[in-house]
């Protein structure tokens, strides 16, 4: 049966002042009316079913996304008690699924809780066409490729090899993948014109990720076996954190992507936005003939390029202003300039720092 894990234990801090520890990104609504995980749930549709649909985020999101997504089963909420990053989190989940659920010839869909995606029929076509790549090779890890349009350093990539027989979208063999490499390297990738980013969408059976992860992480799975041993006891909340806490942290991407043999990759037949910050909205929501992304009540006058967003009908006016990102939430306010944005993260960090 295929089964849809959906990762939402990030911490994302470039949508701030909207984003805090309460309400990282996959908790806004940053594209129409929906949360980012609300919208990633209901991209599986009837192909995975919310009893086939689990979460896995931190212990402190458990409510809220539980709020969010009230059509699934209890238990399909899984609060770590601290964050590990990706690599514990899908092990765990693989667990849960084969042995918990009771499928162990699981497969299983792994998404991020704060994508945009907008057509759900070609995402789910591109998911049936991961299952039928698996079907053909059953130890094989399905990942999605994005056609690269800068060299970013944010995303992870895939050197694709050979072509496989037509199943839908291209499909190939992938020769190897590299986690965020630097500026230089993936400049040299982009333009070799065979990489694509990683999306950070896989497909592939529970028992291909836990081998992999007992080859490559054993004292990972160790550790979230013995998790997994207590579930159904009284001791699960006191085994859940301790084990959990003995992890050593690694995304998946390092822990078993880039060592693993068997890839596809099939070329994204749907449109993929990773929301990097406050100037992606004007990609996804457009511009007005100013040159201005405005959401939430506005004034402006004489004002350009800039992204205004406001919340709980607040007026902000805008007078003389270019190029600027405004952002109002009830206790935050940021005003940057748009080239600044990437120092977003700093300002978090310092504020973090100062409690
Ligand atoms: N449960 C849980 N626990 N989820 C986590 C944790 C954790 O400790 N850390 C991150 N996540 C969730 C995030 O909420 C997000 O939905 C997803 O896992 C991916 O984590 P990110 O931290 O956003 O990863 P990234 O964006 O730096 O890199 C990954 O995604 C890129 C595409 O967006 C990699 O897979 C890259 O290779 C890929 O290009
Ligand atoms: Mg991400």
């Amino acid at each position: 049966m295929l089964h849809a894990i959906i990762m939402a234990g990030g911490s994302g801090t470039r949508f701030w002042p909207a984003s805090r520890s309460a309400t990282p990104k996959q908790m806004l609504r940053l594209v129409g009316d929906e949360t980012m995980i609300r919208q990633t749930s209901s991209r599986f549709g009837a192909l995975i079913p919310p009893e086939r649909r689990m979460v896995v985020t931190n212990r402190r999101l458990v409510d809220g996304v539980r709020e969010q997504l009230p059509d699934l089963p209890a238990g399909a909420v899984v609060g770590e008690p601290c964050k590990r990053d990706t690599a514990p989190c899908i092990g765990l989940a693989a667990l849960l699924v084969t042995r918990v659920a009771n499928d162990p010839d699981a497969t299983m869909l792994v998404c991020p809780a704060d994508h945009v995606i907008p057509d759900d029929d070609a995402f789910q076509d591109a998911v049936k066409q991961a299952e039928s790549l698996i079907n053909e090779s059953p130890g094989r890890i399905v990942t999605f490729g994005i056609k690269p349009s800068y060299p970013a350093e944010i995303f992870g990539y895939i050197q694709r090899s050979e072509r496989l027989p037509d199943s839908g979208a291209p499909a190939f063999k992938v020769a190897r993948f590299v986690e965020k490499p630097d500026a230089k390297t993936a400049a040299e990738y982009v333009n070799t014109g065979d990489f694509y980013w990683n999306s950070g969408i896989f497909v592939w059976r529970a028992s291909t990720i836990l081998d992999a992860l007992r080859e490559r992480q054993p004292a990972m799975l160790e550790h979230l076996e013995l998790i997994v041993d207590a579930w159904n006891t009284p001791d699960r909340d006191a085994v859940f954190d301790q084990e959990f806490t003995a992890i050593e942290g690694i995304s998946i991407d390092y822990a078993v992507m880039e060592h693993a043999t068997d890839v596809a990759v099939i070329e994204a037949p749907f449109e993929w936005d990773d929301l990097g910050g406050w100037q992606s909205l004007t990609r996804r929501l457009g511009a007005d003939e100013s040159g201005n992304t405005i959401v939430g009540k506005h004034l402006g006058f004489n004002t350009e390029g800039s992204i205004v967003r406001s919340s709980d009908d607040h007026l902000v006016v805008t007078l003389g202003l270019k190029d600027c990102i405004v952002v109002h939430t009830p206790d935050a306010t940021l005003v940057a300039s748009k080239h600044d944005e990437e120092s977003i993260r700093k300002v978090v960090k310092e504020l973090e720092s100062r409690g």
